[in-house]
């Protein structure tokens, strides 16, 4: 019998209206759009402005939008993974929330946090469930609304990071496209560097912990840097070598879009030229879990059936990874 690939059958995404530029932040704090653009490669990220609006109203965007392009019902999806390090809330969980407001009544699903390395464990996680035969439509969506955990007088942390939604419908392939391969890495011991310190079990809100502004992230990002740059260029390396990719026959990186000068390294050490790497942050900054989807979403149109994609991401745990595609469709 022919082994069942998940492959991606369809891309969704959303990002906000507003635009916050770095113009912007130098009225907000002590900051230039020069040290921003050099150290990071960013001009502007979207917030998500209104009262009472969370990440689920963003992945119900992304995932009105596939459903439309896949012309299929929200009934037909079976299965729905979100990764997000800002759910709606606590619990009960956003994919919940998301199924709730989409109409998804037959799917089950729950969220996944990962951090910024969320969307690859997802399409991993999803993948189980088709390649197992158990579904055959899993919809994996990758959010988040980093402006409601950012501390806009830490200069050295918020100026990085934005909002946004993306996602992908996964559907069984018996002809070798899809998921083909991912490495995933996590290293508990890095949680130290970049972390959320209250709100948890072990420090509960409270009134000092609110004073203390100990609900936004918490970055150590000179460390965060260093780990991210070796450990996403040896993951991205690792996984050409296991599958005989070469700098020739990978047609795209697409690396989580935390810093340009990680991208670079990354792509550097895949020997790939700048034109077979998706980068949107300048427009959209760090939007999470939002950074792999949105940037396959923005790329759709210039996939093709076959091309071999590598996914790469780096974020807070330490997790880290990276996933083999083979691309499953041209764009009509
Ligand atoms: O999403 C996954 C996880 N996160 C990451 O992968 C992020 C990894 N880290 C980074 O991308 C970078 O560390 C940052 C962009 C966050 C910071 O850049 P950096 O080059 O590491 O800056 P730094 O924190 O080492 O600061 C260098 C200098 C400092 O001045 P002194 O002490 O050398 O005088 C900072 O105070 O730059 C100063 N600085 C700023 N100056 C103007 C820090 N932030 C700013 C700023 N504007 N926004």
């Amino acid at each position: 019998m022919q082994k069942i690939h998940a492959s991606i059958t369809a891309v969704g995404g959303y990002v906000p209206e507003y635009r916050l530029t770095n113009a912007e932040l130098e009225t907000m704090m002590d900051t230039t759009d020069e040290w921003i653009q050099s150290r990071t490669g960013i001009k502007e990220r979207r917030i998500l402005k209104g009262e009472g609006k969370g990440s689920s109203d963003m992945a119900v965007e992304a995932v009105k939008n596939l459903l439309s392009k896949r012309g299929i019902a929200p009934t037909d999806i079976e299965m729905v993974i979100c990764a997000t390090t800002t759910p709606d809330m606590q619990f009960p969980a956003t994919a919940n929330v998301i199924c709730d407001k989409v109409g998804m009544t037959k799917a089950w699903g729950y969220d996944i946090n990962a951090a910024c390395s969320g969307f690859i464990f997802a399409l991993t996680v999803g993948s189980q469930f088709i390649e197992t035969g158990r579904h055959k439509k899993v919809l994996v969506i990758g959010v988040d609304k980093m402006s409601s955990i950012m501390d806009y007088e830490d200069r050295k942390t918020s100026i990085i990071f934005g909002d946004g939604a993306g996602c992908v419908l996964l559907e069984p392939d018996t002809d070798g496209y899809g998921l083909i391969d991912s490495i995933l890495r996590t290293d508990g011991s890095g949680r130290v560097y970049l972390h959320q310190k209250a709100g948890g079990s072990v420090k509960p809100a409270s009134i000092e912990t609110v004073m203390n502004k100990e609900h936004y992230v918490y970055q150590e990002g000179q460390a965060v840097f260093k780990f991210a740059v070796k450990n996403m260029a040896d993951v991205s390396a690792e996984i050409m070598e296991r599958n005989n990719l070469t700098a020739e026959t990978v047609n795209w990186l697409v690396p989580h879009q935390a810093n340009m000068r990680i991208i670079t390294a990354t792509a550097d050490r895949m020997k790939l030229p700048p034109e077979k790497v998706m980068v949107n942050i300048e427009r959209f900054g760090n939007t999470t879990n939002g950074t792999l989807p949105l940037c396959l979403w923005e790329w759709e149109s210039r996939l093709h059936k076959g091309d071999n994609i590598v996914l790469a991401a780096f974020g807070g745990g330490f997790t880290w990874g990276s996933t083999y595609i083979k691309w499953a469709y041209d764009t009509k």
